[in-house]
């Protein structure tokens, strides 16, 4: 059987990846991946353990020992949980503790190696729709398709707060916003793999345009074959 294409999506915090990447692998019948949640899940063990995520040995150490799966279903509805050892930590990951820590993690070398290994293992099936800030740049740069989202940054907080206070996480909208420019731009300007829109990527900017209109966009490239 031929293998199915791999998508990748990669864009800023906010920009509507995730909400975006659920919706096409449900359509599209594609396993969806949130790399995010793998950083996010290693933040979280460096916190109950008290470590010092600026210290890159003790991160090195910590990812070599992490007992980290991925349990990610397609039905009835796209999602990834991940646990630790046999606990499922999925709704601690968007704490604005982790939140606040999570890109320190995300520069360690040595936890981009050892994740970014796993994440390939997983897509070798094809069929995978993988989103982050790396995937098209370093995870899976033969992906059929690689999507590069944006949105103006104060929707992108609008939309975060919306989401966490629906977690019964209640920030104002200026809190949100803080936090994300700042996590942009540790991002965008770490020395390993920083977030970058790579040639070949199609940019959308979804910036005042609806879910519905940009997953129809997405899925009508597939589906007629232009990728
Ligand atoms: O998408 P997110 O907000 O859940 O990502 C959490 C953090 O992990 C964010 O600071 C960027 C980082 N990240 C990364 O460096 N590479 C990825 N492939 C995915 C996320």
């Amino acid at each position: 059987m031929m293998k199915k294409a791999n998508v990748a999506i990669d864009g800023f915090a906010g920009s509507g990846k995730t909400t975006v990447a659920v919706e096409l692998a449900r359509q599209l019948e594609l396993v969806y991946l949130d790399t995010g949640l793998m950083y996010r899940a290693v933040a979280l063990q460096c916190l109950r353990e008290g470590l010092d995520a600026s210290q890159e040995p003790l991160l090195a150490e910590l990812i070599q020992r992490l007992d980290l799966k991925m349990e990610v279903v397609a039905r009835p509805h796209p999602t990834c949980r991940m646990l630790l050892g046999s606990e499922d930590v999925t709704d601690e990951l968007h704490d604005p503790r982790v939140g606040g820590l999570v890109s320190k993690v995300a520069a360690c070398s040595a936890v981009r190696r050892d994740l970014v290994a796993r994440q390939q293992a997983f897509a070798e099936r094809g069929g995978v729709i993988m989103v982050g800030r790396d995937i098209a740049s370093v995870v899976l740069p033969e992906a059929e398709l690689k999507i590069f989202l944006a949105a103006d940054l104060a929707e992108r907080a609008r939309r975060r707060a919306l989401e966490l206070a629906s977690k019964g996480k209640h920030l104002t909208e200026q809190e949100v916003e803080a936090e994300l420019s700042l996590r942009d731009r540790l991002d965008s300007e770490r020395a390993d793999s920083p977030l970058v829109c790579v040639e070949g990527a199609r940019q959308l900017d979804t910036t005042g345009r609806t879910v519905a209109e940009i997953v129809d966009e997405i899925a009508g490239w597939v589906r007629c074959g232009s990728v």
